[in-house]
């Protein structure tokens, strides 16, 4: 058992109140945990919540682990651990969370052959993979979906304009595309297609021969989805993304659409209407408009909606996972409200465990969606590069393998601590601060302690025998905490929680750092061994890298 779950069994045998919570005051002076149990009794007891708390605290006073307790503000009950029941902690529970191992398949990063990553890609790969990382580190077994769109309209749209460029040798053996060009052929096309409406007409030929297979429109195909691809993992590896355990979209599901077009006919869910096929989805205690799934559009072509639940398909048959959680940003709520209900509907997945997790957006200073000096959309290439120049300008000094991943750290962490749901404003510069709440403070904190260790008398594993401050107490009591931290983090997908404690953690070790000399104390130093352990396997878990130094 853990320290906290120690604390709160004991708390709710001893008193035989079973919904008892505890919470760590922020302030110090309120005690290590504070409940307010006596609140809530009052209510049904019809007492005042400080008489409840009075008789309360003698029977928490005789638990043995137990310093003191007391009786603040409107009826709080504060309680103060022994010191010797922490340090014990310590030495014993080096306890994680063990789960019992539930399969979570998770949607992330979703890129899109031939076009440039960009900053709506920022925060799906990088929140997606923690979440990944926390969920493996708890025992589970997490599989990762990059659903490219790699399907339908788009890539006919880049077909088509190449053969329309490149008319004499785009389908010659060694024809090849230029990598630097390939992500500017969309965007050239659909502001053709925009002055000269024929040009989709021959899009949507060459869609219908490309979708065949074994033709020249599809070895064109393959060979710039190769470039793609590889353009694609280099960003992964910049990001220190662990890599996608299935790089799987709209192609692979396509093939999926048969079977599921059988379900959904065979419980009689698809309707024509108006030349497409759809699934009707409202209910009647629906109180925003819910639009209809569209299996098939009017020209009788699959769509982002069926090729999603057909990959919703395709993950059920092959991993048969106990959740699905999907990571986009918010404007694509609605679309994943309809997949959920089809999916209910026709008995593919309940759901009840299917999760949608969405974004908010990330903006510049003026509070408008990020975008370059040059006002385009800023690839996710460019905002590396940025955040990359920012640390060296910093640092002129530091090698370059350090630099990038002070980088990296930076806007990783930057985007770890805010609240997945709400916007943040990105500035390059900001982020690579050494002070305040950075990646780049997080890793000069452990980087620091390492060294504080290298030079200190011990080396081996020592083990925690006193608490001699308030420093040292503080600290101790932090580390302790980082099991309920995780398990709420993971509980509520909530990635600001671990990069929140893990700047708290930073500044008790300062704190510590500053106040206690470390060099010859083997308790001192097995405490900073402690934090230490503890801060590496938070920057791990965040996909941060620690440089040996700073
Ligand atoms: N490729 C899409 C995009 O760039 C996102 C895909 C999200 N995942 C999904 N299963 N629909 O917007």
């Amino acid at each position: 058992m853990t320290f906290y779950d120690k604390i709160l069994s004991s708390l709710k045998e001893k008193l035989g109140i079973d919904n008892l919570a505890l919470e760590i005051p922020r302030e110090k002076s309120f005690g290590d945990f504070a409940t307010n149990i006596a609140m809530q009794l009052a209510k049904t007891e019809h007492k005042s919540p400080r008489d409840i708390a009075n008789t309360l605290l003698p029977k928490i006073q005789e638990i043995d682990f137990i310093e003191s307790a007391d009786v603040a503000g409107a009826g709080f009950i504060n309680i103060k651990i022994k010191n010797d029941f922490i340090i014990n902690s310590l030495r014993t529970d080096s306890s994680i969370p063990k789960h019992s191992g539930i399969k979570i398949d998770f949607d992330y990063g979703a890129y899109n052959i031939a076009k440039d990553m960009h900053i709506g890609h920022l925060r799906t790969s990088i929140v997606g993979d923690t979440l990944y990382r926390v969920t493996k580190f708890l025992g589970n077994t997490p599989i990762s979906y990059n659903h490219l769109g790699d399907w339908g309209r788009p890539m006919a749209m880049i077909i088509a304009w190449i053969v329309r460029t490149f008319p004499n040798d785009w389908n010659k053996s060694d024809f090849q595309v230029n990598a630097s060009d390939l992500n500017t052929f969309y965007p050239a096309a659909s502001a053709y297609a925009h002055e000269h409406p024929e040009f989709l007409e021959q899009v949507q030929n060459i869609k219908k021969e490309f979708q065949k297979g074994d033709n020249d429109y599809y070895k064109l195909y393959e060979k710039f989805s190769e470039i793609s691809m590889a353009q694609m993992h280099s960003v992964v590896s910049r990001l220190n993304i662990v890599p996608f355990d299935n790089d799987l979209g709209e192609r692979n599901a396509a093939k999926y659409l048969e079977p599921v077009e059988k379900i959904l006919r065979d419980k009689k869910l698809l309707i024509k209407s108006e030349g497409a096929e759809i699934v009707e989805l409202k209910r009647d205690d629906d109180a925003a408009p819910m639009p209809p799934f569209m299996f098939l559009d009017s020209r009788g072509a699959d769509t982002y909606d069926s090729t999603d639940l057909a990959a919703l398909y395709y993950r059920k048959i092959t991993d048969n996972p106990d959740k699905i959680i999907y990571l986009t940003d918010a404007r694509q709520k609605l679309h994943f409200e309809q997949l959920f209900r089809v999916a209910e509907m026709s008995g593919i997945f309940p759901s009840e465990n299917l999760e949608h997790q969405y974004f908010g957006a990330i903006t510049g200073s003026d509070g408008k969606p990020f975008k370059t000096r040059d006002g385009n959309v800023a690839t996710l290439t460019d905002i590396i590069d940025a955040v990359e120049n920012a640390a060296r300008e910093r640092a002129p000094n530091l090698p370059i393998e350090t630099i990038k991943m002070i980088a990296m750290a930076s806007l990783k962490f930057n985007d770890l601590m805010h609240d997945t749901k709400s916007d943040y404003v990105f500035d390059p510069n900001m982020v690579v601060q050494f002070d305040g709440r950075t990646g780049a403070y997080i890793l000069y904190t452990v980087v620091r302690l390492n060294s504080a260790l290298k030079k200190s008398d011990n080396r081996n594993f020592c083990s925690i025998s006193n608490i001699s401050n308030d420093y040292e107490r503080d600290l101790m009591i932090k580390i302790l905490d980082f099991p309920r931290m995780i398990e709420t983090m993971f509980e509520k997908r909530a990635p600001d929680i671990l990069a929140n404690y893990t700047y708290d953690l930073c500044q008790l070790a300062n704190t510590f750092y500053h106040n206690c000399e470390i060099k010859n104390d083997a308790n001192r130093i097995a405490i900073t061994q402690n934090a230490v352990k503890t801060l590496s396997t938070c920057i791990d878990l965040m996909g941060m890298q620690i440089p040996k130094e700073m």
